[in-house]
């Protein structure tokens, strides 16, 4: 059978996760795959259904009910719910509480984590989220830990929402972004930390060239044969 190489890389709110993945994913020419989108989809579903975050059985009960999946266009990962995509909806701040409330129940992990598990084991992959070293690839080829300041990550995310003419205050995003790390952290099932065998990369004073290099070099490194 053909080897396929994963990557994991995990880390907080705003570490720049997405943005580096997926230009690592371009050089290298992988998959790039972003699991907090399928998050992101079934909070909508919930939010758009008037599920609260705190019904663990109504959530548990539409978690197993819900339909989400991923495809590609243009080489750009697009997330689908029941048939839709809503890659374009997913991305408010409500919808990112959600997604980290509801993302403490195991019945939501569940799912995604199977279908995330499956993409990963046919393509070559570089995967971004919260448990990908520690839980959904442990046998990644290679795992990074990106990471910054709360105050880097909260200035980042509001200059990325400004520039697509969002309102919003950085005040409100940084405490949103030290929320969900917490909840994040905390949570009993598959919580973010950094994985024994993860590479910790602190980005704060870093550019996406340098973060980007960087991972590619250690990716090189440790698989010199491929
Ligand atoms: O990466 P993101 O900000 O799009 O993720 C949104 C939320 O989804 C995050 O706060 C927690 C949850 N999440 C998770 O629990 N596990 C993942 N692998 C990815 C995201």
């Amino acid at each position: 059978m053909k080897k396929v190489y994963n990557i994991a890389v995990d880390g907080p709110a705003g570490a720049g996760k997405s943005t580096i993945a997926r230009s690592v994913a371009e050089k290298l020419n992988f998959v790039y795959v972003d699991t907090g989108a399928m998050y992101r989809a079934m909070a909508l579903h919930f939010l758009r259904n008037g599920i609260p975050a705190a019904d663990e059985a109504a959530i548990s009960k539409s978690a197993e009910e819900v339909d989400v999946t991923i495809s590609y266009e243009n080489g750009m990962q697009q997330v689908i719910l029941n048939g839709e995509n809503v890659s374009g909806l997913i991305r408010r701040p409500e919808v990112s509480s959600m997604a980290s409330a509801v993302s403490i129940y195991m019945p939501v992990r569940r799912k995604l984590v199977e279908l995330q598990k499956n993409l990963a084991s046919k393509e070559n992959v570089i995967m971004d989220g919260r448990d990908i070293g520690t839980c959904v690839l442990p046998h990644a080829d290679l795992k990074i830990y990106l990471t910054a300041s709360s105050q880097v990550r909260a200035k980042r995310r509001y200059e990325e929402l400004t520039a697509k003419g969002e309102e919003c205050s950085l005040k409100n995003i940084e405490s949103d972004i030290i929320e969900r790390d917490y909840r994040d952290m905390n949570r009993e099932h598959s919580p973010l930390k950094q994985a024994e065998d993860a590479v910790l990369v602190d980005t704060s004073a870093m550019t996406i060239p340098q973060v980007v290099d960087r991972i590619l070099q250690l990716f090189y490194e440790r698989n010199m044969e491929g």
